[in-house]
């Protein structure tokens, strides 16, 4: 494998466990506000994230490549409302889909098409990602300043459930 994308692989374990963490802290706000469905959503963004991050390290030791653990961030603690926190994570996903092509065009380059087809589940990901983040900030607006509505929105976020990644490596 090309030195590039290697080191770009193996540090995406990094950022996708950094994700992980943030949506923990973001579990953890909510929880805090005692909008349990709102840290039940946040709780299930970080097992995905979690995923994420455990399918790039399987693809670096299924393609005999190492894998390097480094130290993870802490995360953003501070914000000043619920929707302080809804448009950090739509700003980091944006963040992680540049990641993810960055990856994928350093791959394309040297024709690692393994690599380009692998990617190719991340690169739809995000956009569904994107999209996810776009309609919780869009919910907000529409009723987040109303107590009716918010708690309508948190019955409704915590029925979100788990499901493992469909990518199988
Ligand atoms: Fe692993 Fe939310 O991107």
């Amino acid at each position: 494998m090309n030195e590039k994308v290697h080191a770009l692989l193996n540090q995406q374990i990094n950022k996708e466990f950094y994700s992980a963490y943030l949506y923990l802290q973001f579990s953890n706000y909510f929880k805090a506000k005692s909008l349990d469905g709102f840290a039940n959503w946040y709780m299930i963004q970080a097992q995905e994230e979690r995923d994420h991050a455990l399918l790039f390290y399987q693809y670096l030791q299924n393609n005999n490549m190492s894998v390097t653990l480094g130290a993870i961030d802490g995360p953003t603690q501070n914000f000043d409302s619920n929707m302080a926190v809804l448009e950090a994570g739509l700003a980091h996903e944006i963040y992680v889909t540049s990641l993810i092509n960055d990856i994928y065009a350093a791959a394309y380059e040297v024709k690692d098409f393994r690599t380009m087809q692998f990617l190719g589940w991340f690169v739809k990901e995000q956009g569904e990602e994107e999209t996810n983040a776009n309609d919780l900030i869009s919910k907000m607006e529409l009723f987040g300043s109303d107590p009716k509505s918010l708690y309508m929105l948190n019955q409704e976020l915590g029925t979100r459930v788990y499901t493992a990644p469909s990518l199988v490596l």
